[in-house]
């Protein structure tokens, strides 16, 4: 390899996406994408931009619900890529952003109600996880909020489960993957670790 050295703007070196359910203040609901999720344990740290409504609304009420699309449904997703449920619109969005209040509808998705959190779950997303933020604070130049969410339901599709267990079927199941602000899905499977819980083949 020839490695260069570059400066590039973001550094999104693909992560998967999530849309985040949060409720506002007048008790609608907000969807926005989110790319900065992973999880530690039952615990799922996100990086929400200060100046969003979602931040706004994790802030005073922590009820999130942390849907997964599949690749399939990567347009829906840029459909609300461009607009954010803070209004005014914040001025270094105002360019590129527009406010919607209705984005589910501004998605073509639709609502579902959750078991434990108030904001719903997107129905079209086989895999959620409904959770709460028990932690929250500002990254160290004050642009993020790094909140830390407990999961406290799981809902997967049938489709991507193994029957009668618990578990995800990770060759049924592929996140929509924000590679470098492209979509991908995953390709073919390469190997599985040796701590799978879905082995495909016996010892
Ligand atoms: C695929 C995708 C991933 C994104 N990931 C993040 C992210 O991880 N953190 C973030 O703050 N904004 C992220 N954004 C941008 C937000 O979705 C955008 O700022 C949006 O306006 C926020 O909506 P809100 O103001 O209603 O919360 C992402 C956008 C897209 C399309």
């Amino acid at each position: 390899m020839t490695h260069l050295t570059i400066e590039p703007s973001i550094l999104y070196v693909g992560t998967p996406v999530a849309l985040l359910s949060t409720v506002n203040e007048d008790g609608t609901v907000n969807l926005a994408p989110m790319s900065s999720a992973w999880a530690l344990g039952d615990v799922v740290v996100l990086g929400v931009g200060m100046t969003g409504q979602t931040a706004i609304n994790l802030r005073s009420r922590p009820d999130v619900v942390i849907n997964f699309p599949s690749p399939s449904q990567w347009e829906a997703v840029e459909r609300i890529a461009g607009l954010t449920g803070r209004d005014p619109v914040p001025e270094h969005k105002q360019a590129r952003f527009r406010f919607e209040r209705e984005k589910f509808a501004a998605a073509g998705l639709t609502p579902v109600a959750s078991k434990l959190v108030a904001p719903p779950r997107v129905a079209e997303c086989p895999i959620q996880f409904e959770a709460t933020v028990t932690q929250a604070e500002l990254d160290a130049k004050g642009n993020f909020l790094i909140a830390q969410a407990e999961v406290l339901r799981v809902h997967a599709d049938e489709t991507v489960v193994v029957p009668g267990t618990s578990h995800v079927d990770p060759a049924a199941w592929s996140p929509l993957i924000y590679n470098f602000r492209h979509y991908f899905g995953l390709a073919e499977e390469l190997g599985e670790s040796f701590r799978t819980e879905t082995p495909r083949k016996r010892a």
